[in-house]
């Protein structure tokens, strides 16, 4: 299991970063955009926190040309190693072919039901990228869809990953991975929720309230 940061807000990434062991940062031109900086600045200052991660940038392009022209762009700005995102659409998978067979690092997005990541995976994507929420709100079955992929990839020996994408609550994502997404990618805020409530609260005040009743506002290295 491997979790991602789905934002490009600097301070988020760097605070997350170190908390968690994020295994890199996901953005679409929606994510970016709320930053309101330059895009080369931006995924240049986003690659000096996280430099031997994952960073997966998406192209905007509407064509094969124009979207290989831009991963070309992205890689040289920020590493050969970042993924490039492209959105599944037959524009896409040709792309997708084209970027896998000149060794680039590519995430297939935008998948709203299982046969476009089984088109991905047969030009090789790396990852494909479900969108958990985005499905629901159509009334696609989320979880039976990356159940779905995940039995092809597994039946068929296949590499490509599952990175599950688009979440509004936590339950989605633990959803995700018990469907058998290999990796998701959230907004950090989901990532706090998970660990944070008032029940956990009450345990710790709880806790602390005993031990102070015993041994005071010591702590445990100052009893030796
Ligand atoms: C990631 O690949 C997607 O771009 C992102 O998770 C979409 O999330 P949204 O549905 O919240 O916009």
């Amino acid at each position: 299991m491997k979790i991602l940061l789905d934002t490009a807000h600097i301070e988020d990434i760097k605070k997350y970063n170190d908390i968690y062991d994020i295994a890199g940062v996901t953005s679409n031109p929606t994510i970016l955009s709320r930053e309101k900086k330059d895009f080369f600045p931006l995924i240049q200052e986003i690659r000096s926190i996280i430099p031997d991660k994952e960073l997966h940038v998406q192209v905007t392009g509407n064509t094969c040309e124009e979207m290989l022209k831009e991963a070309k762009a992205i890689t040289h700005a920020v590493g050969k190693e970042t993924y490039i995102k492209v959105p599944t659409n037959e524009e896409g998978i040709k792309t997708i072919k084209q970027l896998k067979s000149s060794g680039y690092h590519v995430t297939a997005t935008a998948i709203y039901m299982p046969q476009q990541a089984m088109l991905a995976a047969t030009v090789g994507a790396d990852y494909v990228a479900p969108y958990f929420n985005r499905m629901n709100n159509i009334n696609v079955d989320s979880k039976k869809a990356i159940q779905e992929i995940a039995w092809l990839f597994e039946h068929y020996h296949c590499d490509t990953k599952i990175l599950a994408a688009s979440f509004k609550n936590t339950q989605q994502i633990m959803d995700a991975f018990l469907a058998g997404a290999h990796t998701v990618t959230a907004s950090p805020e989901l990532y706090t929720q998970m660990v944070e409530n008032p029940m956990i609260d009450s345990a710790i005040a709880g806790f602390s309230q005993d031990w102070i009743h015993t041994y005071g506002n010591k702590k445990i290295y100052e009893l030796i």
